[in-house]
């Protein structure tokens, strides 16, 4: 390609990248500047391109731009806020680089990424704990306590399980639940603070999987004024859970970093909100929770060992429900009461057949996947008091599965349109039983043609 072509091409990418691009030259003339930049500047191309970086931008001290080309130093992840030309204030993660020729810097680089969506996010989650921990302001918002006369299950390898939670709950030490997906380490964790000396104190639960890296320290530990510019004065999840009990779940997806951090936090009893100055004493037990057992994630680095040891003063394991199978029936008569109630139904036993099958199967999804199972069965019934056989709908490769699919055999097993066919399946079953076998709704919600969600069904045999 010719230098020409090059140059081309490199300007449609920045005009169509949806990153904020800026370049300075050695000078501090800025030679790049993208649309994208100048939306979250609130500045157009012409007030900035071909002028020294000094006469538009007036924080020159502050500018990373200018400080990368005259230190030479790379500003890796910088949080920054801006007000944008409709007053809205728009985050964004900074990455500023200087460029060097032969050991001299030629040019500086500066790319921001709008995170203002994912900062809200974090906003609303804080919003929304607080709420359903004040319960007094918004009764709406109370989630479900789950304690341990609501958990089933007398299997031997349960009630093992069960024992121990029960002694955690007399306790204030820390607890480290590993299970699989759908093992109940939610309701474990639940009943462990709300039949616990805790229990008149915010429970909080956070998933460390669920929010991005460069956030989570935030939400944890709150952000201060200064901590970047724009941050609020928050206080993070230690904070709100004062007294109470934080789940930390998935814990083997939290960044090592921040894992050091939280350690420190523990043993030394305070927090301190990012960009702050003042130590904040904290009480709180800590249950964290895995979907990998512990020495996996030890030895493949997911997890500090310093923190693991802290945490692992109670270490609970659910066994999944394919090793303690006597728990299914009580399980499927737990799950027929509720769904009855909540679907109007009348349903009262499951057919011979119907239990056999569930019996066979291995729930990679846990109890979970069974309870699916179970409100599918039911949602399909009109005003039969028998679950039989053909309304027990387990799934080929469940939606459990979908994360831990181990592609290159399933490939090699079914091959690709089979394995696409049985997802497809799965999610049109799910949803259609939901519905209540409403055709409209379904393809409302699949945004698919009512035509094609009629010759899907016919292709998948739901009935
Ligand atoms: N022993 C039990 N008795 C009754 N219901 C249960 C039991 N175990 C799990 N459940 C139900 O199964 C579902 C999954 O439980 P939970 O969310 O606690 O699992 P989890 O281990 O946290 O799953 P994940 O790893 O996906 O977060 C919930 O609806 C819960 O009510
Ligand atoms: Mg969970």
């Amino acid at each position: 390609m010719k230098l020409k072509e090059y140059k081309m091409l490199f300007m449609e990418l920045i005009r169509y990248i949806h990153e904020g691009v800026h370049v300075i030259d050695s000078d501090g003339k800025t030679i790049i500047y993208n649309e994208r930049m100048a939306d979250l500047e609130k500045l157009t191309g012409k007030e900035v391109i071909n002028k020294p970086f000094q006469d538009v931008f007036k924080d020159v001290e502050d500018s990373t731009l200018l400080k990368s080309l005259n230190t030479r130093t790379v500003i890796e992840n910088k949080n920054q806020a801006y007000i944008n030309k409709y007053g809205k204030e728009i985050t964004t993660i900074n990455t500023t680089i200087p460029i060097i020729d032969d050991n001299k810097v030629v040019a500086a680089l500066e790319i921001a990424q709008n995170i203002t969506q994912i900062k809200e996010m974090t906003d609303t989650i804080l919003e929304l704990q607080k709420d359903i921990h004040q319960p007094s302001e918004n009764k709406n918002l109370r989630i479900k306590q789950y304690r341990f006369h609501n958990i089933t299950g007398g299997s031997k390898a349960f009630k093992k399980t069960l024992e121990i939670a029960k002694r955690a709950s007399k306790t204030d030490a820390s607890v480290f639940i590993y299970g699989e997906t759908g093992t109940g380490k939610e309701l474990i964790a639940q009943s462990i603070h709300f039949d616990g000396i805790r229990k008149t104190r915010p429970f909080i639960a956070q998933n460390c999987a669920a929010i991005p890296d460069s956030l989570l320290e935030g939400l944890l530990f709150g952000t201060d004024k200064g901590g970047f510019t724009g941050a609020v004065d928050r206080e993070g999840l230690f904070e709100q859970a004062s007294g109470g009990t934080l789940l930390l779940d998935e814990i083997n997806s939290m960044p090592y970093d921040t894992q050091a951090k939280l350690l420190r936090v523990l043993q030394e009893g305070y927090v301190r909100r990012i960009g702050g100055t003042k130590d904040i004493p904290i009480d709180v037990r800590i249950i964290a929770s895995s979907n990998e057992p512990a020495d996996v994630i030890i030895n493949s680095g997911k997890i500090r060992k310093d923190l693991f040891y802290r945490l692992n003063i109670i270490s609970i394991n659910i066994p999944p429900l394919r090793e303690r199978k006597d728990d299914i029936m009580p399980l499927c008569e737990k799950f027929i009461e509720k769904y009855n109630e909540k679907l109007n139904k009348d349903v009262w036993i499951l057919s011979d057949k119907a239990k056999e099958k569930l019996l066979a199967h291995d729930y990679p999804g846990n109890i979970r996947e069974l309870e699916n199972i179970i409100v599918g069965a039911i949602s399909l019934l009109d005003d039969e008091h028998v679950i039989s056989d053909s309304f027990v709908n387990i799934h080929s490769v469940s939606e459990f599965k979908k994360n831990t699919i181990d592609y290159k055999n399933d490939v090699k097993e079914m091959g690709l349109m089979n394995i696409v066919d049985s997802i497809e399946k799965d999610i049109i079953y799910t949803l259609y039983a939901e519905s209540g076998r409403n055709i409209t709704k379904t393809a409302d919600a699949l945004k698919i043609k009512r035509q094609t969600l009629q010759h899907k069904l016919r292709k998948y045999d739901i009935r």
